[in-house]
């Protein structure tokens, strides 16, 4: 079977992990997709800064990788809105099926991506672009599709939530606990994106966009970070047996007899009984509350190299495998690989 060929733009934290998963797994992921998955080069900006990574792969030119005749799948995490967009509907557009993880990017263009996609039948996929391992879009778009879903509701940003459990749990103020949340790497030096509610907003924008079916951008979210959250508010909370988290919140609202969604990002008060209560630490946890399933909730590591790139990995093997056997899932060649223990062995 003739290999899938990979374009992979973007080569940091993320992007690493994926090229370590893609040799690592090699053997794996040609029996779950039924044909080997290649990359066909690694588009970064300074190739001597990537000594961890194949040299013959590496590339500056983006556009020339995405438009080679070669590349049948286009993973991109490079982030930002350009010259991602203009080259991801480039990919589009050619038919090739899109990776991505770029949140700011769905938030925004996402309705012009879908056209793209539509307009040649290639698949687009974000799995990673939204709280990072924990598989979300796909029981939003595809599990729960049949449903009509109610409500959403997470902690989506793991450095906010870092920051507000640990003051929760110390007493300590803001201030002190950005710091500690900097000094550990888990919030960036510029932490705006992240305690300003913009990044969960994004979030937002795209969870809405796929629980209630319409086209929501990051413009339409009410946004509010946790920068005023003082150590005060944390203990009138605990007095209250509750608790405060940045929460995302979409949901279906009826007024005057019509509906309409609304979403938004802020602090808020949980009870402490609350399951998102519990969600401590880097952590992120969706509640998503549907008419027929009833309340369910997603929980797991929401940032990270590793924790994202298995979820780029995860949509890397569905369109890869759509391209092989379009959209039949996983076949029985794919389920040989390991003997299982016989009866009473343990
Ligand atoms: N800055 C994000 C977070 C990374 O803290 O959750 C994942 O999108």
């Amino acid at each position: 079977q003739k290999p899938i060929k990979v374009a992979l733009l973007g080569c940091g934290t993320v992007g690493t992990e994926v090229v370590r998963l893609l040799t690592d797994h090699a053997a794996d992921l040609t029996a779950r997709v039924g044909a080997p998955v290649e990359l066909a080069g690694i588009a970064v900006r300074r190739p001597n800064k990537h000594r961890e990574v194949p040299a013959e792969l590496l590339t500056t030119d983006a556009q020339a990788l995405v438009s080679s005749p070669d590349v049948d799948v286009v993973v991109e995490v490079i982030g930002g809105i350009e010259p991602t967009r203009t080259l991801l509907l480039q990919a589009l557009r050619a038919g090739k099926s899109v990776v991505t993880a770029n949140k700011a990017l769905l938030a925004e263009h996402s309705g012009e991506l879908f056209e793209a996609a539509d307009g040649t039948g290639a698949d687009l996929y974000f799995e990673a672009a939204v709280a990072g391992a924990i598989p979300l879009i796909r029981p939003l778009r595809e599990s729960l599709a049949g449903d009509r879903i109610t409500r959403v509701m997470g902690i989506v940003n793991g450095t906010t939530n870092f920051i507000l459990s640990g003051m929760d749990s110390t007493g300590a103020s803001y201030g002190e606990t950005l710091e500690e949340a900097t000094r550990l790497g888990y919030a960036e030096a510029d932490p705006t994106a992240d305690v300003d509610g913009f990044d969960a907003a994004s979030k937002a924008a795209i969870l809405a966009s796929l629980a209630f079916h319409t086209r929501v951008t990051a413009a339409d979210v009410h946004r509010e970070g946790i920068a005023q959250v003082s150590a005060a508010d944390i203990a009138a909370a605990k007095g209250l047996g509750r608790t405060v988290k940045l929460l995302a919140i979409c949901e279906r609202v009826t007024e005057n007899g019509s509906e309409s969604v609304s979403v938004r990002v802020h602090p808020a008060m949980i009870p402490r009984t609350h399951p998102l209560a519990g969600v401590n630490g880097a952590f992120n946890a969706v509640f998503v509350e549907a008419d027929a399933a009833g309340e369910m909730m997603f929980y797991g590591k929401g940032a990270g190299g590793a924790p994202t790139a298995s979820a780029v990995l995860g949509d890397l093997v569905a369109v890869a495998r759509n391209r092989v056997v379009s959209g039949r899932g996983p076949r029985e060649s794919a389920y040989a690989a390991l003997p299982v223990r016989p009866m009473g062995q343990t």
